[in-house]
């Protein structure tokens, strides 16, 4: 019998839209002679699944639906949710309670990712550099940091995804509204040194047995940083695959993203986004569940190094049942 894979997308975190489109993408590239594929919808506490064209709501007790009277339970659950509740752990923890295996990092190290200051501090440990930077949170006063602030510098929220609220600071006078904007997405921000730099990042799959760094992607910003805008629109940054970097430099990353992956005990996929300044790659975060829509860099990135997208995200399914 084939086995049923729960493909669950949406969230409620602002890169919900993009879940949407990643989705199709999995659900286009897992083998249905060997899976069936469930498209299941979570909105908050609302969950359904789409079977025939019809939404069923899922029983949250047991993760199963309903249909014509029978109830249909899964064997795995394949997660494209960025941001939460499935990039941070959440869901991860209840399908854990449950005892169904799902693709991606386990709980702590989705959480440790999800938190862009603490998994970084956590690299720093490993010799893996990334930027000076303060954790904010709501209610601390800006005048415990400010004689260590220099300008410009960088704020974003801690637990965000996609450039939602982040804000390069250029002057003193619009630091607060930065703040305010990063806080309106996560109340622990973070405040750091500006890279100025070349823009890189490199995705690294576990494919066929083995944790493979894929070929770097450059990143062309329009405007002053890889915004939203940038990141998702026809007229966005240019985006170079691979990137026009010596070879001692490309070196360096695709090791350093093999290495992160293998210490935070990663899974499946992660891309790690960089800023190489004077010469030197500094991490800036660790992207566990990366977007996966048309206009996506790890799928661009995985045709360039010959990767079939069917044989890599089946390959993820057929590890749960190993
Ligand atoms: N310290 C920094 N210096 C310069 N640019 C930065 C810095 N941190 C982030 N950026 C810019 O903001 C974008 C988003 O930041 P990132 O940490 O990758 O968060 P996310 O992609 O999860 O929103 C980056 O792609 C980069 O263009
Ligand atoms: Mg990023």
């Amino acid at each position: 019998m084939k086995k049923n894979i729960a493909v669950i997308t949406g969230g409620t975190s602002g890169e919900r839209e993009i879940s949407l489109k990643s989705v199709q993408t999995i659900l286009n590239h897992i083998d249905t002679n060997k899976y069936n594929t469930f498209k299941v919808l979570i909105n908050g506490k609302e969950w359904n699944v789409l079977e025939n064209e019809k939404e069923h709501a899922i029983d949250k007790n047991d993760f199963s639906f309903t249909s014509n009277n029978k109830k249909i339970k899964f064997d795995a659950v394949f997660i494209i949710i960025h941001g939460t509740p499935g990039e941070d752990g959440k869901i991860q923890g209840y399908l854990d309670i449950l005892g169904i295996p799902y693709t991606s990092c386990g709980v702590l190290v989705s959480a440790l990712t999800f938190s862009k200051l603490y998994c970084n501090r956590f690299l720093n440990q490993f010799g893996i550099r990334t930027a000076n930077s303060f954790l904010f949170k709501k209610g601390d006063a800006i005048s415990s940091i400010e004689n260590q602030l220099s300008f410009p510098c960088f704020v974003k929220p801690n637990n965000g995804g996609s450039s939602v609220g982040a804000s390069r600071v250029n002057v003193r006078n619009d630091l607060n509204a930065a703040i305010e904007k990063a806080f309106s997405v996560d109340a622990e921000i973070i405040i750091e040194e500006y890279l100025a730099g070349t823009e890189v990042t490199c995705g690294v799959v576990d494919f066929k047995g083995e944790i493979r760094a894929l070929p770097i992607t450059e990143i062309v910003p329009k405007t002053a940083f890889f915004d939203y805008e940038q990141k998702y629109s026809a007229n966005g940054a240019d985006e170079i695959t691979p990137a026009r970097l010596s070879s001692a430099i490309t070196k360096e990353i695709q090791e350093t993203v093999v290495k992160v992956f293998k210490l935070l005990g990663c899974r499946n996929m992660s891309r790690i986004d960089f800023i190489i300044k004077d010469n030197v790659p500094f991490l800036l975060e660790v992207n566990t569940l990366p977007g996966l829509s048309p206009a996506s860099i790890l799928p661009k990135q995985a045709k360039v190094a010959g990767i079939d997208l069917t044989e890599l995200f089946t390959g993820f399914v057929d590890q749960l049942f190993v």
